[in-house]
């Protein structure tokens, strides 16, 4: 799927279909006005006889109007004006281009023009033209890469025309950037669907050298002797009950200033959760193939921000590797040493995460980081809190708060702030170690998981994602979903201005 830009009229766009905008109340945007007045009434016409509505959902083909010159009008209902709001634009933009049918190849898009009301904030044409770009090519991703047998039809139009009056700025822009936060989106949602025995450590470890070259990010991958060597004796427990081998995945993107402390973003990249030794139920234990979307999130948005070019420096740190129970495996009880010293007693093996995740963290300090963002689908409490809805963010960093969530509202991609306090930290006492891993069952467990990871965050300002709900979906629609990548792309985008 291709979006271009083109300045020309709804009546003389030569396109198998233009789509306009019509609000609930029968209101016309500017583009169905112009085609209704060269089709002599045809489109409010049909409007009047209930043929076609403005309904917020609806969508009605009309064939051969006179005075235009697309063979078919689509009109799209936007719903009422005065709720017309960015998250109906995106409803309003996918109802179009699902919306054309299988004849249309070049589907003509009134779009920018589809501005709700006018007390509403103006979104802006930079902002409406990136997320047609992302609209439409979330239309059309699928993951097919290991069936024998692709599904070939086409789903939709192979292109967007998004028409333009040639004087909206930002526009070109707008699109450049849609198709590298779209490309970053895909991304971490392709490696969160793939399955445990393709997406392996090793297999991370390779991409990440790959897109290195691609896109001359600074790489290193530590494997299991070298994350010895740094001492990370808490992600190395992890690994332990393990036959694919680990990796320690660092990616330097250097678009910003010599010398601009980056900002680090650090995935949880559990490739497999079985839970080790704490052994998982079997009922949809597939599904902890996503284990590892924290680090495609890392991995997608450092493509969106490598592509945008922008200009921020940026550290990726990822920790992969499996938890398997075996003669090898760690034990509930045991206790390791992490990289920053404290000793850990692993009270349950299924709460590997933080485990990975706090020697990641430590590693991050060598960066002098401006900031540090962790990236995890780290507990099934979070999805009890928020569900599917909200990514939740931990920070002690109100400023840093603010501004991730700002992001999280401009990308469309939401997350909610729940606490990281030093009331909750009591829950990890251990009677032999410095901490436990897990705290008291059933009581704030997302939160007590961000205390355990704030313990080795102290030494720069630091926030968490829990996107346990908001990594992938399951059900029918069984998939990767690609978050955060919006939300990290537009804090970056933030912190390029
Ligand atoms: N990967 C899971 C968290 C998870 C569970 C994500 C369900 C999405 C859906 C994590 O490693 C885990 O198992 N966490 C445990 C922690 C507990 C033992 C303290 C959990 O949430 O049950
Ligand atoms: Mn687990
Ligand atoms: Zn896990």
């Amino acid at each position: 799927m291709e979006v271009i830009t083109k300045a020309a009229a709804a009546t003389e766009i030569k396109a198998d279909c233009v789509a306009v905008g019509v609000y609930a109340d029968g209101e016309l945007t500017p583009a169905a006005r112009a085609i209704d007045t060269a089709a002599k009434g045809a489109l409010r016409a049909a409007l009047k006889s209930g043929d076609a509505s403005g309904k917020k959902g609806a969508t009605t083909l009309l064939r051969h109007l006179a005075g235009v010159a697309a063979p078919r009008v689509l009109v799209v209902g936007l719903g009422n004006r005065a709720e017309f709001d960015e998250r109906a634009f995106v409803e309003a933009a996918r109802n179009a281009i699902k919306g054309a049918g299988a004849a249309v190849r070049q589907l003509a898009l009134a779009a920018l023009e589809w501005t709700g009301s006018a007390k509403a904030k103006q979104p802006g044409a930079q902002a409406l033209a990136r997320r047609v770009v992302t609209t439409a090519r979330e239309v059309v991703f699928r993951t097919d890469e290991l069936k024998s047998r692709k599904d070939e039809a086409p789903t939709a139009p192979g292109t967007v025309i998004l028409l333009t009056t040639g004087k909206d700025a930002g526009v070109d822009l707008g699109l450049r950037q849609g198709v590298a936060l779209a490309n970053g989106v895909d991304l971490a949602k392709r490696l969160g669907n793939l399955p445990g025995n393709v997406c392996t450590p090793t297999y991370l470890g390779e991409l990440a050298t790959r897109m290195g070259k691609e896109l001359k990010l600074g790489v290193e991958v530590f494997d299991r002797k070298g994350i010895e060597k740094l001492g990370m004796g808490s992600f190395v427990s992890v690994t332990q009950g393990s036959a694919q081998p680990p990796r320690l995945i660092v990616m330097q993107y250097r678009g910003g200033a010599k010398g601009a402390a980056p900002v680090a973003l650090v995935g949880k990249g559990i490739t497999f959760d079985t839970g080790g030794i704490s052994l998982k139920p079997g009922a949809a234990m597939d599904e902890m193939k996503f284990d590892m979307c924290g680090a495609a999130s890392v991995f997608g948005t450092l493509r969106a921000v490598a592509e945008m070019k922008l200009p921020v420096n940026v550290v990726g740190i990822v920790a992969a590797c499996e938890n398997m129970p075996s003669g090898s495996a760690s034990k509930p009880g045991d206790i390791f040493t992490s990289m920053s010293g404290q000793t850990i007693e692993v009270l349950n093996t299924d709460a590997e995460g933080r485990l990975i995740l706090c020697d990641a963290l430590t590693y991050a300090e060598r960066f002098k980081p401006a900031a540090v963002v962790d990236i995890a689908t780290l507990t099934g409490a979070c999805v009890v809190a928020l569900g599917e809805v909200n990514s939740g963010l931990f920070s002690p960093d109100d400023e840093l708060a603010d501004e991730l969530l700002a992001a999280s509202r401009g990308a469309l991609d939401a997350a909610w702030r729940l606490p990281v306090e030093d009331a909750y930290q009591d829950q990890l006492k251990s009677n032999f170690a410095d901490m436990a891993n897990i705290g008291a069952p059933g009581k704030a467990g997302a939160v007590v998981a961000a205390c355990f990871l704030a313990r080795f965050a102290k030494a720069y300002r630091w926030a968490h994602l829990d996107i346990a709900g908001t990594a992938w979906k399951g059900g029918a629609a069984k998939g990767a979903t690609g978050r955060p990548v919006p939300l990290l792309t537009h804090f970056l985008l933030g912190r390029a201005q």
